[in-house]
């Protein structure tokens, strides 16, 4: 994709090319909230603001169990969907990752940072959404653990409760316990197969593997829940068990 950034976007990384003496975690933090602007009435931007954040933490305590200096990774963690800016007005979302790519590059380069860390953060952040291992295993292959780490960053925020919370939302409902059983046996089959995820680092793999326990627990209980339905019913017929 051709490199684009914005004009109003350059007259923001302008701004803040001022300030590149300052601790540069923080002032990243301030620039993605300027960029992406969260304003009333328009819960998505501060959503994807949020998710930023929760993304940035699990960066820090990837590096943190690496034993990696934490800025690079929590740069390109809060960097990695400032592109939504573009997408916004284009509807391109599928391209978000490289517009946030090219906007991280321009700014970074603006704060005098060190060239061959904006190229590797620039890759990491193309690479959480590029596409996944099954699709494209030579690129996962061939990355960096650092490179590989936006994603797993971004993947274990995605996939906590709230990603089961959603999920639930579309497909569990007033369904009849057989129904609810085959939902959960769906989901518990994922969570298990979900286990097997390649990761960046073994933090990242630990915490991944949390998170499937997490989601492997919740359904399983569901399963056990739905067979408690015809157990009674076992029992108020007459077969005391
Ligand atoms: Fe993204
Ligand atoms: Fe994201």
């Amino acid at each position: 994709m051709e490199h684009f950034v914005a004009e109003e976007m350059r007259r923001l990384i302008d701004k803040y090319r001022e300030r590149k003496n300052e601790d540069l975690m923080k002032l990243t933090y301030e620039f993605v909230k300027d960029a992406l602007h969260p304003e009333p009435g328009r819960e998505d931007k501060l959503y994807r603001l949020e998710h930023s954040l929760r993304v940035a933490l699990w960066g820090k305590k990837i590096a943190e169990g690496e034993g990696w200096d934490p800025e690079p990774l929590v740069i390109a963690c809060l960097l990695h969907d400032i592109g939504y800016v573009e997408s916004w007005k284009n509807g391109a979302y599928g391209a978000h990752h490289h517009y946030s790519r090219f906007i991280a590059e321009e700014y970074l380069e603006a704060m005098g940072y060190d060239p061959e860390e904006v190229k590797k953060i620039g890759v990491a952040i193309v690479l959480h959404a590029v596409s996944s291992p099954t699709e494209n295993p030579e690129l996962f292959k061939n990355a960096s653990p650092f490179e590989l780490s936006v994603w797993d960053a971004d993947d274990l925020d995605r996939y906590d409760e709230m990603r089961m919370i959603m999920n639930a939302n579309r497909d569990i409902g007033e369904l009849t316990a057989a129904d609810l059983k085959k939902v959960a046996e769906n989901r518990l089959s994922l969570a298990v197969s979900s286990k097997d995820r390649i990761c960046g680092t073994e933090t990242a793999r630990k915490y991944w593997l949390e998170e499937m326990a997490e989601g492997r627990r919740l359904y399983e209980r569901l399963i056990a829940q739905m067979d408690h339905t015809w157990e009674m019913e076992q029992w108020l017929a007459g077969k005391r068990l």
